[in-house]
């Protein structure tokens, strides 16, 4: 009898613990991917990194790794090292692959910046460079973003830059179009920042999107960076999720992280107080996300790296912050556990 009954217990406990257990993780919490961008090099050489993403996330983009000027350093060279090891260790973990980005103003090699040919050639260079790397990738990478940033700054007009000087203003249509004909599965994005600062932009964007679909350009989702701050209202996050949601098309959190160290608070201190305003709306951001876009739209939400140290806003504003959700040494924030139980109290 005795036996019998301890029997069951230890079924009991095999069946619910792994349950339980899968439930102490943000992923398996929500009904699409959570991502992360990875640094390729950190991947390969720090352990806890390694196993933490592997562990967290089941979407990974790469931060810089398979960014022109990264991928293509020269005319005739393309190094698909780092990219493809990246891609390795999804397939290793069944995680699915976001490419970022084929085009970028910002993210171009030298000898393109530099390239003395005529516009057309220039164009047949771009064109030549996304059809490499969609075809590289074709079957591994499932989703790109084609184009990066291809409005002005809180403009709803293109911004000038070499792309757009000798391609023209429709530069962002040719791109989505050279990158169907290379995978015409793999999902194309359109990925811009700003939209929660400017209504010019959110509009900017809708614009785009209607006027993709009714060109039938092959466009299928909006990448929203939200490299968001502590103060950003909340309304306006509502408000972009929705209002890009109206597009049909898919939305992406893209390169999410929340800076606490702004402003009048810029005092290099991360208080309580800021820890609890930042773990606050990392919550509002999952819960707006979950109920603003309908969930065939719902193509995840990506943070902009792992742990805090890794954050690009250290060494780009040279100053200390605490953007994610996980700390200096890879363990889990309150923000974490903030948003997890927020998850696990609305099932
Ligand atoms: O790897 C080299 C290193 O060898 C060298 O010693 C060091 C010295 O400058 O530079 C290192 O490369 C830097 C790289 O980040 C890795 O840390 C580049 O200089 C630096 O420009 C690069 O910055 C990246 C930036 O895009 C520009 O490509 C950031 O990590 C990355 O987070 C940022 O990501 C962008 C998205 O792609 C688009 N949206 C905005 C977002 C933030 O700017």
């Amino acid at each position: 009898m005795r036996i019998v009954f301890g029997l069951q217990v230890f079924i009991l406990i095999l069946f619910v613990y792994p349950a339980n257990a899968q439930k102490g993780y943000i992923r398996n919490n929500i009904s699409y991917p959570l991502g992360a961008s990875v640094d390729g090099k950190l991947l390969l050489n720090n352990a806890v990194y390694r196993n933490l993403v592997a562990a967290e996330f089941n979407s990974i983009t790469a931060e810089n790794d398979m960014k022109m000027y990264r991928i293509h350093p020269e005319e005739n060279r393309y190094d698909f090292t780092m990219g493809d090891s990246i891609v390795a260790f999804a397939k290793r973990n069944n995680m699915r692959v976001h490419g970022h980005t084929l085009v970028w103003f910002s993210g171009m090699p030298d000898w393109l910046k530099q390239f003395k040919g005529s516009n057309l050639k220039f164009e047949e260079q771009v064109k030549h460079h996304i059809q490499t790397v969609v075809s590289h990738y074709k079957g591994k990478i499932a989703s790109w973003d084609v184009v990066n940033e291809y409005l002005a700054h809180e403009s709803d007009s293109v911004r000038t830059c070499i792309l757009q000087e000798k391609m023209g203003d429709d530069y962002l249509a040719k791109c989505f179009q050279w990158a169907h004909e290379a995978d015409p599965d793999a999902l194309l994005i359109y990925n811009e920042y700003g939209m929660e600062w400017s209504e010019k932009k959110l509009q900017g964007i809708i614009r785009i999107a209607m006027d993709f679909k009714k060109r039938k350009i092959p466009i299928d989702g909006l990448g929203v960076q939200f490299h968001l701050k502590i103060f950003n209202s909340n309304d306006t996050i509502v408000r972009v999720l929705r209002e890009l949601s109206k597009t049909g098309l898919k939305i992406h959190i893209s390169e999410f992280d929340m800076m606490v160290n702004v402003g009048e608070n810029r005092k290099n201190v991360y208080t309580d107080s800021l820890k609890k305003v930042q773990q606050e709306k990392f919550v509002f951001v999952f819960n707006a996300y979950q109920k603003e876009v309908p969930d065939a739209q719902k193509y995840g939400i990506t943070f902009w790296n792992v742990g805090d140290k890794d954050t690009w806003l250290r060494p780009t504003y040279k100053m200390i912050e605490w953007p994610l959700l996980f700390d200096d040494d890879y363990q889990r924030k309150a923000a974490y556990y903030a948003v997890l139980e927020s998850l696990r109290s609305k099932k």
